[in-house]
């Protein structure tokens, strides 16, 4: 977290700088952040950034829900129904939990790999960028123009003042400038210990606060053993038991996902997600339907799954693994039928997904492990489960 403040000391620093050509002092800049803290924070849970005022991002980002989407939209929050309570996606709402520690997208010449960025397909470099997309977005808040949305800001004496007060007396007169000043302070906001407390009985557990059951303690060594399994290949960023581990490497795969066909016949989507390849920076057909590999920090409390939310369980998902190395493990166990088809069957990283083969003890064993991930104040929901 240390390390983060100062990344964004550093680049107020040079905001601040470039704007006025004045230092301002270690206090007056940690000052200037925190106040961008609480504005993001207002303008993250304010409903009136959609047309019909009906969501904020706290709508589908739920903070007592690992910042996703809980909604029973009828589909059970596989993807989730804009303001205009009609339209429907096709991808359901990451965390945005522990978002802030996604690198800027790029690309790694040493692996060959696309790397970071926001979204399952990295399309936003940063998480402003990101927060610039969806108040505008149609499906999903749907307001018509920048404009608009800042009409909307000029409403609320509170924005007008604090605004003001933090980007200068002039922010209000250019659209533009006001509508990146309200994403910067939704990224501040983001960046926040509140997105990211590290406080799980895994985090608990490396600082000697939490003992391990023998089940747990199983499920450690399966997930970060290579030659057992192969989840360390993608979700893991920094040596085994490293603090501040995020579960994953931000690169992008196919699993070999199946269609999500209960979420389509709704949205009526006919297209194959493209993935990475919907990204506009890339053009190679090789990287059709990769998603970025999400963090499993909350993943026991943020059903339902993948990037279409195909499976409700998280046992099903670590049996889906099995079944690239299991020849028994054959059957879906939410439909009771085998496993469908890919919706890409062409891109699969096969290599990466190679791993012994596991019985349902272990499978047991992985499930109590992702629990561990599980933030504080998120523990009294497993027990619901
Ligand atoms: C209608 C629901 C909805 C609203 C409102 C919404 N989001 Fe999202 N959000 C999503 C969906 C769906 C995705 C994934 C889309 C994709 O990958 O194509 C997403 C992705 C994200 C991500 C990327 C996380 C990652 O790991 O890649 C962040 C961060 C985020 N949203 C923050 C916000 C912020 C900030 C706001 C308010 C300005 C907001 N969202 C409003 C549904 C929503
Ligand atoms: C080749 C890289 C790779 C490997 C190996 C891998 N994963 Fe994943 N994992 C991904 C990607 C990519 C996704 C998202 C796929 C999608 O949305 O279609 C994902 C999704 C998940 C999800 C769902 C998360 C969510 O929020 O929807 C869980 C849980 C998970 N993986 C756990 C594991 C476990 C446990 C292992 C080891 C048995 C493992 N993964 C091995 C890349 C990998």
């Amino acid at each position: 977290m240390k390390y983060l403040n100062l990344v964004a000391l550093a680049t107020t620093a040079l905001l601040v700088a470039g704007c006025t050509n004045s230092t301002l002092s270690k206090e007056e800049l940690e000052q200037k952040i925190k106040q961008k803290e609480q504005l993001g924070k207002v303008l993250f849970f304010d409903k009136n950034l959609s047309k019909n005022r009906t969501q904020a991002c706290a709508t589908c980002h739920n903070p007592n829900r690992g910042f996703t989407d809980d909604r029973d939209n009828g589909i059970k929050a596989m993807a989730s129904l804009g303001d205009n309570n009609k339209s429907l996606g096709d991808r359901q709402a990451p965390s945005a939990a522990y978002a802030m520690f996604s690198p800027k997208f790029h690309y790694d010449k040493e692996s060959k790999q696309y790397i970071g960025g926001q979204f399952w397909d990295g399309r936003e470099d940063t998480l402003a960028g990101q927060a610039g997309g969806p108040p505008t977005n149609p499906i999903e808040m749907g307001m018509p123009s920048k404009k608009a949305v800042v009409d909307r800001l000029k409403e609320n004496p509170y924005y007008l003042e604090t605004f003001k007060t933090i980007y200068g007396e002039d922010i209000f007169l250019s659209n533009e400038k006001a509508y990146t000043a309200m994403t910067d302070s939704i990224e501040k906001f983001e960046q926040t210990k509140e997105f990211a407390p590290f406080d799980s009985k895994y985090d608990r557990f490396l600082r000697g606060e939490y003992d391990l059951t023998p089940l747990e303690d199983l499920g450690r060594s399966l997930f970060f053993s290579n030659a057992n399994n192969s989840c360390a290949n993608c979700h893991l960023n920094k040596p085994e038991d490293s603090e501040g581990e995020t579960f994953t490497n931000y690169e992008y795969h196919n699993i070999g996902t199946p269609i999500n066909h209960e979420l389509r016949a709704k949205n009526g989507v006919k297209d194959i997600d493209k993935g990475l390849l919907a990204n506009p920076k890339v053009t190679d057909k090789k990287h059709l339907g990769k998603h970025k590999v999400p963090t499993l920090r909350n993943v026991a409390v943020t059903a339902p799954y993948m990037h279409n939310g195909v499976f409700k369980d998280l046992r099903t998902v670590v049996e889906f693994y099995d079944k690239y190395n299991n020849k028994e493990r054959t059957i879906n166990p939410e439909t009771g039928k085998p496993w469908a088809e890919p919706e890409v069957e062409e891109t699969i990283s096969l290599e990466d997904l190679k791993a012994k083969k596991q019985n349902d003890r272990k499978i047991d064993a992985l499930v109590a492990f992702m629990k561990l991930l599980t933030d504080k104040r998120y523990e009294h929901l497993l027990e619901e489960e």
